[in-house]
Parts: structure tokens; sequence; C-alpha cells
């Protein structure tokens, strides 16, 4: 028999569709509240309630993600998880070794996932050599924002090094800009300290520094360096920036306050949902001095070991879904970074997307993809607990001293490991 298209549509909509009676409930934390991120995140609502399942949203606001962890280990530990929480890096590792989260192997094993995303990712979302989690993206870290009417004003031009940066600030703040929009909010101190780290101490002392914790280079004269270069940029932020948060700071790149702003690829979303086009309206440059450097920062989602049945068969369909193609183009269309499939139609993308997904192949040859410290791949929570504090007080602290924080930071490091 020869079928029409819509009566093949329609049966093939009703083999991949659970029937009703196998639809479930996921409750998924996760602290995607900006513009760019919840539209994002709704996607993902929308791509499983299209397969009869239900969405209850528990949403975390806060960039980076700190209270989002702390409200997840409240709910965890009263023994009433959620079905699925967006964890990433090493904390995957320790919510595994706790004994929360289930096996995904078989959803793995049909996605094909193995053979889709690269090693590099899939060896993280494993714990003791089984799926416990499912990878969203990739996002750059390494990134400068800038409004190009702002720099044109100052008569400046992009920066490639940290020396044309300082300079470049300087002329923006004797025209009347603010030259870097900023939250003062100790993941994004980070942030920009990791971004300067990256440049001065080069990829493998970065990961010497942030992934081995060595403590020559975390107390060495190039993390002097990092600090006074990292305690100059203060000279250029705003008075108002303390507990500012992040999409606030790419607003005021937006509406050209400030002229740049050092941030991860999810400020791209903040551009894309305020209809702002890249190369017109603003520029994605690699952080001064970071160019053919790649800092990465994998968005996952963990799975809860849950009772109910059909809730389980939500679970699993959401963590199949997570790798569908047509949902890692939407999602990563409006969240600002690449899919973490390596075998993607690109076409949609734009050029910033396009530069992060080379740079992204290139520097895995060459040795310069490193893992964010500042967002919790390159090492323990804790570790980067103890840098986040020394690195926050260093930079509200005017007459703080390098050297010292330098030692302070090793010795942080040393104590929480
Ligand atoms: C996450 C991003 C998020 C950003 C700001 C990062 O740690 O990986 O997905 O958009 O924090 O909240």
């Amino acid at each position: 028999m020869k079928m029409n298209k819509t009566l093949l549509t329609l049966s093939l909509a009703a083999a991949t569709l659970p029937s009703l009676s196998s639809a479930g409930e996921v409750e998924v934390l996760h602290w995607w509240t900006s513009g760019g991120e919840a539209k994002s995140v709704q996607e993902l609502k929308a791509m499983l309630e299209e397969q009869g399942h239900s969405w209850k949203d528990f949403a975390v606001a806060g960039g980076g993600g700190e209270s989002a962890m702390t409200v997840l280990k409240t709910r965890a530990v009263s023994g009433n998880p959620p079905s699925a929480a967006q964890i990433k890096g090493h904390d995957i590792q320790e919510w595994g070794g706790l004994g929360f989260l289930t096996n995904l192997d078989d959803v793995a094993q049909s996605g094909g996932w193995d053979a889709s995303v690269p090693s590099m990712v899939t060896d993280v979302m494993k714990f003791n050599g089984e799926y416990v989690a499912v990878p969203v993206n990739v996002h750059r870290v390494n990134w400068l924002w800038a409004n190009p009417e702002v720099l044109k004003k100052a008569g400046v031009e992009v920066p490639k090094t940290l020396d044309d940066f300082f300079a470049a600030a300087e002329k923006i703040k004797a025209a009347g800009f603010i030259p870097l929009a900023h939250g003062g909010q100790p993941w994004q101190d980070a942030t920009v300290f990791e971004a300067i780290a990256l440049d001065v101490l080069g990829s493998d002392d970065y990961r010497k520094a942030f992934v081995d914790l060595d403590m020559d280079t975390l107390s060495g004269d190039k993390m002097v360096e990092v600090f006074t270069k990292f305690q100059k940029v203060h000279d250029y932020i705003d008075a108002n920036s303390p507990g500012r948060d992040w999409n606030v700071a790419t607003s005021m790149v937006i509406n050209g306050e400030a002229a740049m702003q050092i941030m991860g690829d999810w400020a791209k979303g903040e551009f894309t949902a305020a209809g702002k086009v890249p190369g017109k309206d603003y520029i994605c440059a690699p952080a001064p001095g970071t160019d053919g450097q790649f800092t990465h920062n994998v968005d996952s989602f963990a799975f809860f070991e849950i009772k109910d049945e059909t809730n389980v068969a939500a679970q699993k369909a959401l963590a199949a879904t997570i790798l569908d193609k047509k949902f890692q183009e939407v999602f990563n269309l409006n969240k600002g970074s690449i899919p973490v499939r390596t075998d993607m139609d690109m076409s949609a993308f734009d050029q910033c997307a396009l530069d992060s997904m080379a740079s992204f192949k290139a520097t895995a040859k060459t040795g310069d993809l490193v893992p964010s410290m500042a967002h919790g791949m390159s090492t323990t929570s804790y570790a980067q607990g103890a840098i986040y504090d020394v690195v926050t007080n260093f930079f509200n602290d005017p007459k703080a001293d390098p050297k010292e924080a330098a030692q302070k930071l090793a010795k942080a490091v040393k104590a929480a490991i």
C-alpha cells in the first residue's frame, strides 16, 4: 500500500511516542533563568512534552550554579531528589560516589552516544564506566564580547593581547564609557581570573595549576603576574559591579553603557535573545591573549535513582532527547554554545559558534584545550571553592599583594585537598 505523507507522519509519530499510560513526570533542577538560558531550557521542556511526559521545573536562580547546588544537596539528603539535575564535571563523580545516580547505559546504547560524542566528554559522564549523566553542549569560556559602536567612539580596536586590552580600556574610560562590564560575584571574578591565567601561564602551566594543583605553579612567579594583571582589571570596572548578575553585565554591553565583557558564550544567548546580530551589533573574540586556546565548560544533566516506573520512563525519554540532533541544534542556537555531538550539520549556526567549533577541534590536537576551573571542569568543588575565595578576596582588596595572593592560593588549595 502506498501511504500518503500525512499518514506516514502519523504512523511514525505513533511508533515513536510512548502510549499515554506510560506518560510520566520529570522534575529537573537547573539554574538557567536569564533570558537566553530560559529560552534554551524551554526547548527541552517542549520536546519532552511532545512525547507525552510532563515537566516540573525546578529552577534555582544564580549564575554559575552555586545556589542550585546548595538546594540540590538539601533535597537529595532528605531522600527526595529530582529526576535530573544540572550537574557538571567533577561533581558528577562526587554524586556518583554517594550512590545517588542511576544507570543510563540502555539509553546511551540505543542512542549511539559513544560514537557521536567525544570521549573526553563521555568519560566525564560515566561513573565506574556507566553513564549516569548526559552532556548538553560545549561552552567556550575564554571569550571577549564587545560593542563595536562604543569601541569606535573611543577610537580603539578589539584588543588582541592583554597589553592592548589595558591600553584600549584606558581610552574607553577617557571617552566616558565603562571599559569592562563585570559582576562582582566569586564565579565571575574566577571567570576573568582564569582567562588571564590562560594567557599568562600558557596552556601547560594552566593545566599544572588548575588540574594537577601543582603547588609550585600555584605559588610561582607567573601566578604572581596573573594576580598583578587581574588586579589592574579592577581599574576598568564600575563602582556598581559588586553583586551584579552576569546577564545584567551583558546587557550593559548590549545597550552601549559598557564596551566589553569577558564571559563564556552563554553571554551570546543574551545577545541572541535581544535580537542582536554577531559581527554587526556585537563582536565575539577570544579573550585577550588566548587566541588558539580554548577553555571548555560542558553542561550536563545527571540522573537520579527514582522509584516510580512511569517517571523512570519519562526520565529516560529526557536523557534520549538531550542528545537528539534536533534538540542539540535548537538548544545550542539559543544557549550560545556549540553542540556536543560532532556529527551535526552546523549550517544554522553563526560565525561565533563556527569559530568556537573550529577552535574546539583544533585545540584538541595542539594541547590548548583546557578545562575551566571557574566552571567546575578542572578540579573538585573543594579545590575550586578554595581558589574562588582567594581570587575574590584579592580582587576586592585594592591593597592586596599579588605575591602574597599566589602563596595564599597554593596554601588554600593544599588545605582543601
Ligand atoms: C553554566 C552555563 C550558564 C552559566 C551562567 C555556567 O556555569 O555552565 O550553562 O549559562 O553558568 O549561569
